[in-house]
């Protein structure tokens, strides 16, 4: 098992576990958490030959000096933080805030939409939303109740919370889609939508939103290298144009981005990334199923709550 550092780097304050692959880490970084806004991210080494994954910022506390990263594990970087981040240990690197900050605009009412991990990103823009006098509706996504997280810190920032499961374990049974339906169906006058989740969830919200003309901002996730804006590796086509979503984005008029391409893409690097993470599974000895047999969450299938 691969040590972090323990005496250099940034390090894990708080860890806790919300299910077998998901997971929050709070990290102590005074400057980025007095820098961080609402919609960035960050690039994090785990380690000085670890990969470089970007990671929204959940939350941050300008106070205790701290940022807060949602993590689920999906594959051999994410995976590894999952094994070797403890409370106490350290990460080795992490640049940002990266992004292009969301844009609290002047909206009256707003219906901030999370599914699955996207519940923890979509956090701090509806607390945002709050602070700046709106009326804001939450709808947050889980497969079932044993999955969801954050619940007080959504009833404590919104004027109305929907929840919706896959099986109905609590709220409505559903998907958000069906959540924002149901917002639509008792507001008139909603300004704005904002959604983040899976790319197929993300495409829904905005197919939910597009015959009544609500402005819908998505937060898309392709795959980023530099995250500068120099490698290409994270374009996306937006209104028939190309972005590259780590400086024009993460934020996109979700009626305009072409979801199908952006999921195309994703999906190519898939034979690397098993292969990635079944030689590190090797080089670790861990004692669990082969690849094929891992029930690893996929996150293109139908987001389940969201
Ligand atoms: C702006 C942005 C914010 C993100 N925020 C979060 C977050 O808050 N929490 C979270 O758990 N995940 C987040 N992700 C996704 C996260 O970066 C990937 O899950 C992670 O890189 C997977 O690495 P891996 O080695 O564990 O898995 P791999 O097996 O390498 O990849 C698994 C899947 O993750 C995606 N992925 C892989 N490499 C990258 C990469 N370099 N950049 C982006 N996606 C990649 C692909 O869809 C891939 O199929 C975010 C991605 C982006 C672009
Ligand atoms: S990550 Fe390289 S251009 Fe965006």
């Amino acid at each position: 098992m691969q040590e972090t550092k323990k005496d250099t780097g940034f390090e894990i304050v708080t860890r806790e576990d919300f299910s077998d692959v998901t997971y929050l880490l709070e990290i102590r970084h005074p400057l980025m958490a007095k820098a961080a806004r609402p919609g960035q991210f960050v690039i994090v080494m785990l380690h000085e030959h670890g990969e470089r994954i970007p990671l929204t910022i959940a939350d941050f506390d300008r106070n205790k000096g701290t940022i807060t990263l949602v993590i689920q594990a999906v594959g051999k970087t994410t995976k590894e933080m999952q094994q070797n981040c403890r409370q106490g240990t350290h990460l080795y690197a992490i640049v940002g805030p990266m992004g292009i900050p969301s844009h609290i605009g002047k909206a009256k009412k707003v219906v901030c939409v999370g599914g699955g991990l996207g519940v923890a990103p979509i956090f701090p823009q509806a607390r945002a939303y709050k602070e700046s006098g709106a009326y804001v509706i939450g709808v947050v996504g889980f497969r079932s109740r044993e999955l969801m997280f954050w619940e007080d810190r959504f009833r404590a920032c919104c004027d109305e919370l929907i929840v919706c499961t896959d099986d109905g374990s609590a709220g409505i049974r559903g998907l958000v889609t069906a959540g924002i339906k149901q917002a639509i169906a008792k507001h008139s006058d909603i300004d704005e939508v904002v959604a983040i989740g899976p790319p197929v969830m993300m495409k829904g919200c905005a197919e939910a939103t597009r015959s009544a003309r609500i402005k819908t901002m998505v937060s898309l996730n392709p795959v980023m290298v530099d995250g500068t804006g120099m490698c290409g590796g994270c374009r996306v086509k937006v209104g028939g144009k190309m972005m590259f979503a780590c400086v024009d984005g993460p934020d996109f008029d979700g009626h305009q981005v072409d979801f199908d391409d952006l999921m195309f893409r994703l999906r190519r690097f898939v034979p690397t990334e098993k292969a990635a993470l079944e030689r590190w599974q090797d080089s670790c000895r861990m004692k669990i199923p082969p690849i094929e047999r891992l029930e690893l969450p996929d996150p293109f299938e139908e987001v389940k709550g969201g």
